[in-house]
C-alpha cells in the first residue's frame, strides 16, 4: 500500500489563487508536431477543477532532455497551443522559466486564466535539484500542485522543492495512478498476468523481483526475452543478450511462473522493408536477430491474458515500430484490449503502442507514466509523492 498524498480539497484556494501546477508535459514530438497527447488531455481533470475555483494556473513541465540550456526544439509553444486548443481559451508561454520577464508575466495572469513556463530543463537548476532555483519556482504560486505522474521518480528542483515551502497536493491524474499502480500490488484479482517487454533485463530486474511476489504469471517479450533463452540453453544467433544477466534470469525462470518465447521473427537488417524470417526460439541462426515474438508465442501469450482477471502490461514485444516485427505487439495489445479482467497499460512505448493501434479505449487504465510506474511498483514510494507528504 502507498502512503497517502494530500489532496486538491486540502488547498487553501480563494478566487484567484495562484497555483503553480508541475505538469508532465513531456510529449513526443516530430518536426515540432505533437505525436501523442495523452499527457496533455490527461492533465484537463486537474486544470478544470482550479478553473472552476476561480485560480489562476501557471503550469510546468520539462520536455525531453535539453540538459539545462536553452534550446529552441525543445520548447513548450506547441504544447502551450494544444493545451489552448483543449481548454479553448489561450494559454500564454513565458519567455523563460523563472527568470525576471517570467515573473513579470505571471502577475498580469488574470484569475480563471492558466499560463505555461518555458521548459524546466532549459535550467540547470531543475535537474540539479538547487534549492536556489526551487525558491524562484516557488515563488510563482500560492499553492502548489503535482501532477506530473510521469516524472515522479526524478527528484528534480520542481517536483520535491516547492512542497517544502508552501500548502501542496496532488493533482486528480497524479492521484489516480497511485490509486489504480498501487491497487495491482495490495489486492490484484487473480489470475493476475503481467506481460513485459522491453530491451534490457538489466532495467527491468528490480520490477521482475517486485511483480514475482504479486502476479501468478509474467510473460517475456522484447528483446530482453534473449537473455532468459540463453538462460534455458538456446542458440540466439546475433540477438541481444546480457551475458551478465543470464544467472539472475534463470532463477527466475526457476520459479515456475515465468514464460518466455517458443518462437520469434528474426531479421538480418533493422528495416521497414527488411525480410523477415519466422523460426523457433531455440534456435536462431547465427547472422540473425531476434526482433519479435513469433505467432505461436503471440497466441500463447493472447490465450494467457484472455484467461486474467488482472492484467499488466509494459514494454513493447518487439519493434512495433516497423512494420513487418509489429505483429507480436498487435496481438498482445489486442489481447489486452478484449480481456474481461481489469487491464492496465503502463507508460512509454506500450501506451503509445495501444493508442496507435486503436485499442486504448478498451483498456481500463493507460498510465501516462513509464518508468515512474515501474519505480512506484519496485519501490512502493516515488520522491515526488513523498515530498507532498512533507
Ligand atoms: C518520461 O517521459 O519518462 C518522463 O517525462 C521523465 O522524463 P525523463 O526520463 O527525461 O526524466
Ligand atoms: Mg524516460
Amino acid at each position: 500500500m502507498v502512503d497517502p498524498v494530500p489532496q486538491l480539497e486540502s488547498l487553501p484556494l480563494a478566487k484567484g489563487t495562484s497555483v503553480l501546477l508541475r505538469a508532465d508535459f513531456n510529449v513526443p514530438l516530430r518536426d515540432g508536431k505533437i505525436e501523442d497527447d495523452l499527457r496533455i488531455t490527461a492533465s484537463l481533470p486537474t486544470i478544470t477543477w482550479l478553473l472552476e475555483r476561480d485560480c489562476k494556473i501557471v503550469a510546468c513541465s520539462h520536455l525531453g532532455r535539453p540538459k539545462g540550456k536553452v534550446d529552441p526544439a525543445y520548447s513548450l509553444a506547441p504544447v502551450a497551443q494544444r493545451l489552448g486548443e483543449l481548454l479553448g481559451a489561450d494559454v500564454a508561454l513565458a519567455t523563460g522559466v523563472a527568470d525576471f520577464a517570467s515573473i513579470g508575466q505571471v502577475q498580469e495572469l488574470a484569475a480563471g486564466r492558466v499560463m505555461m513556463l518555458e521548459n524546466l530543463r532549459f535550467e540547470p537548476g531543475e535537474e540539479a535539484n538547487d534549492p536556489a532555483f526551487a525558491t524562484n519556482l516557488s515563488e510563482l504560486g500560492d499553492v502548489y500542485v503535482d501532477d506530473a505522474f510521469g516524472a515522479a521518480h526524478r527528484a528534480h528542483a520542481s517536483i520535491v522543492g516547492p512542497p517544502h515551502v508552501m500548502p501542496s497536493a496532488a493533482g486528480r491524474l497524479l492521484a489516480r495512478e497511485v490509486e489504480v499502480l498501487s491497487a495491482l500490488l495490495d489486492r490484484p484479482e487473480q489470475p493476475f498476468v503481467v506481460v513485459l517487454g522491453g530491451v534490457k533485463v538489466s532495467d527491468k530486474l528490480g520490477v521482475i523481483d517486485a511483480l514475482l511476489d504479486h502476479c501468478d504469471q509474467l510473460l517475456i517479450g522484447g528483446a530482453m526475452a534473449f537473455t532468459f533463452l540463453v538462460a534455458q540453453g538456446a542458440s540466439v544467433g546475433d540477438s541481444l543478450v546480457e551475458e551478465h544477466q543470464v544467472k539472475h534470469c534463470l532463477r527466475l525462470l526457476e520459479t515456475g511462473k515465468v514464460l518466455v518465447p517458443t518462437d520469434v521473427v528474426v531479421t538480418q537488417e533493422i528495416s521497414a522493408d527488411a525480410a523477415a524470417r519466422h523460426v523457433a526460439a531455440q534456435a536462431i541462426p547465427d547472422g540473425w536477430k531476434g526482433v519479435d515474438i513469433g505467432p505461436e508465442t503471440a497466441g500463447t501469450y493472447a490465450d494467457v491474458v484472455a484467461g486474467a482477471a488482472t492484467v499488466l502490461w509494459n514494454g513493447p514485444m518487439g519493434i512495433f515500430e516497423l512494420a513487418p516485427f509489429a505483429a507480436g505487439t498487435r496481438t498482445v495489445a489486442e489481447a489486452v484490449a478484449d480481456c474481461r479482467g481489469f487491464t492496465v497499460v503502463g507508460g512509454g512505448d506500450s501506451a503509445a503502442a495501444v493508442r496507435e493501434m486503436g485499442f486504448a479505449g478498451r483498456v481500463d487504465h493507460v498510465s501516462t507514466g513509464g518508468g515512474a510506474a515501474l519505480e512506484l511498483i519496485e519501490l512502493g514510494d516515488l520522491p515526488g509523492l513523498q515530498a507532498l507528504r512533507k
